[in-house]
């Protein structure tokens, strides 16, 4: 089956849709998710949406943080440039729809949090549950345009480049589409497309512990690298320091918003520990709290640290907090007269295709925005609550890029062979599946966490690559499923991450190393570049 449109988009959370929403008055957008259309990270999103919004701020501020956050590897002309297009993005999801909270009912003034790494209240909310309202209007909105037609149930297997087509190198090359799988049906789909967008979102599936939504397992990212696009700076994977410790709760996440309104972080003794860190105390860069927390719970041989917000008025938690009260209390936690369990866990992918300041790749005609891009503002660690912001801008930017690309009606598309599964039959061996999928994501907690070592990602790199020849045995001799993309996928993004990993011989933000364990501007202040795989094509 042929489906064809002027703009294909892969993903669904803040950046595929906004993106759909903004060029969808010229032409056609085919939109394709792998779950339903509101399963996505930006859903889970609690802390807010980061902007420029109130007088006593500024954009030189919010940059300045931004940099520092990122310790120095973010791209200065990609923050400023973000940084000051944030009034106007929060503008256009307050114009589809989104409702962030007043400082107090009927205000016209929004209240602003904070946030580790913020040296201002610029943090816009929605309660505790900003990406909800931000995913129920965009939803909204797509739902309501005639030109966008919405498949869910449907994951990216390969993108369609005209090298593959040819089945011969160009440079450059160009994107035609990708084939799709509709999991209902079990068929491969071919869309072909004018444009297509890689929306994807991260990879925090790739480790065992994660407050990632089970659809983060960096398609994108491998689908893309697969086709010949360059990554970068895969080795910063954010580790978000405060998920809920729980024997029952799926790694449920207590934004840091709540240590932006004071909370404090214990030991199980109750001593408050990050002064002995950093002079930011609970308030320093997610990569300070969470490497302190690693280091308190080895150190002491705890399970868990506590985050303390008993000292604030249980109205003002309940009312501030709605979502999170609600949730521990469900586990058995009164989080306004007990401190709340939290341990760290893989949050956020900072690098990703690497793009332009459009959001272009190196393949003509794909754009990757959102967390799947690496755009250059994150650098080496994300400041909180800049990633809604990305989304939205890079979406903007991107749009107005790719509608230059539209051809005059009627519109014309390459003719492009379906999917060839022809010689492949049901496997009967659906263990390879589960075994390597487990094994992949604990080698990377264990080897490739919070605090690395040469020898570590060496022993990760073997048994990635023993897991990858298994995987590619069984891939091309069965049936594609769903979940054999996705492992397909994890393992090709672990290695990315493990091969940007070793080539920084530094420590630096989320990248922290026992035998590099400085900072080294000297040979290392540059993005970890790796270029797209080489292309194999059958004589
Ligand atoms: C949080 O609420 O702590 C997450 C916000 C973010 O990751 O930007």
């Amino acid at each position: 089956m042929n489906i064809t449109s002027d703009f294909l988009v892969i993903g669904t959370g803040i950046a595929g849709l906004s993106y759909a929403l903004k060029v969808a008055d010229q032409g056609t957008v085919a939109l394709v998710t792998k779950r339903e259309i509101d399963v996505t990270a930006t859903n889970l999103a609690q802390g807010g949406i980061a902007a420029v919004t109130s007088t006593t701020d500024s954009f030189e501020s919010h940059a300045e943080d931004t940099m520092a956050a990122g310790a120095y590897l973010s791209h200065p002309d990609i923050v400023n440039m973000v940084v000051s297009a944030g009034p106007k993005a929060i503008n256009d999801l307050i114009e589809w729809g989104a409702k962030f909270s007043r400082r107090e009912d009927n205000s016209e003034e929004y209240d602003l949090t904070r946030e580790g790494g913020h040296s201002h209240r610029r943090i816009l909310h929605a309660k505790d549950a900003t990406g909800k309202e931000i995913e129920r209007a965009l939803v909204d909105a797509v739902k309501a345009h005639k030109n966008i037609q919405i498949y869910e149930q449907h994951i990216a297997v390969d993108l369609i480049t005209e090298a593959k087509l040819r089945k011969q190198l160009m440079q450059p090359n160009r994107c035609l589409g990708a084939y799709i799988l509709d999991k209902k049906t079990n068929q491969i789909i071919t869309f072909g497309a004018g444009v297509t967008v890689l929306a994807t979102g991260g990879a925090g599936k790739v480790y065992l512990y994660t407050c990632n939504p089970d659809i983060a397992t960096g398609d994108g990212v491998a689908i893309a690298w697969r086709a010949g696009a360059a990554v970068a700076n895969m080795e910063f994977m954010q580790f978000h320091p405060t998920t809920l410790y729980h024997p029952h709760a799926k790694s449920f996440l207590i934004s840091e918003a709540v240590r932006g309104e004071g909370a404090i972080l214990r030991r199980r003794d109750g001593h408050p520990f990050m002064p002995d860190y950093h002079h930011l105390r609970d308030l320093a860069p997610r990569d300070i709290v969470a490497r302190a927390i690693d280091n308190e719970m080895k150190k002491h041989g705890d399970d868990c640290v506590f985050l303390d917000i008993t000292h604030k008025s249980a109205d003002y938690i309940r009312d501030r907090f709605p979502m999170i009260y609600q949730t521990c209390l469900e586990y058995g936690i009164d989080i306004t007269t007990e401190s709340i369990p939290v341990v760290p866990a893989a949050h956020y992918l900072c690098g990703g295709i690497q793009v332009n300041s459009s959001g272009e790749t190196c393949i003509e005609h794909l754009f990757a925005i959102g967390e799947v891009a690496s755009t250059g503002l994150h650098g080496a660690n994300r400041l909180a609550s800049n990633s809604l912001l990305e989304g939205v801008v890079f979406a903007e930017r991107a749009a107005s890029k790719s509608l230059e690309y539209l051809t005059d009606e009627p519109r014309t598309f390459p003719s492009i062979d379906p999917w060839d599964s022809s010689g492949v039959t049901k496997s009967n061996e659906d263990v390879v599946v589960s075994h390597n999928w487990d094994e992949i994501r604990r080698t990377m907690w264990n080897y490739v966490g919070i605090v690395r070592s040469d020898k570590r990602l060496r022993w990760a790199m073997s048994r990635i690559h023993l897991i990858q020849e298994e995987i590619d045995d069984y891939y091309w001799n069965f049936h594609i499923t769903s979940d054999l993309v996705e492992l397909r996928n994890i393992a090709t993004v672990a290695e990315l991450i493990i091969q940007s990993a070793q080539m920084r011989a530094e420590s630096r933000g989320l990248h922290y190393t026992l035998d590099h364990p400085k900072r080294d501007d000297r040979k290392f202040r540059h993005d970890t570049v790796i270029p797209g795989a080489t292309l194999k094509f059958e004589q």
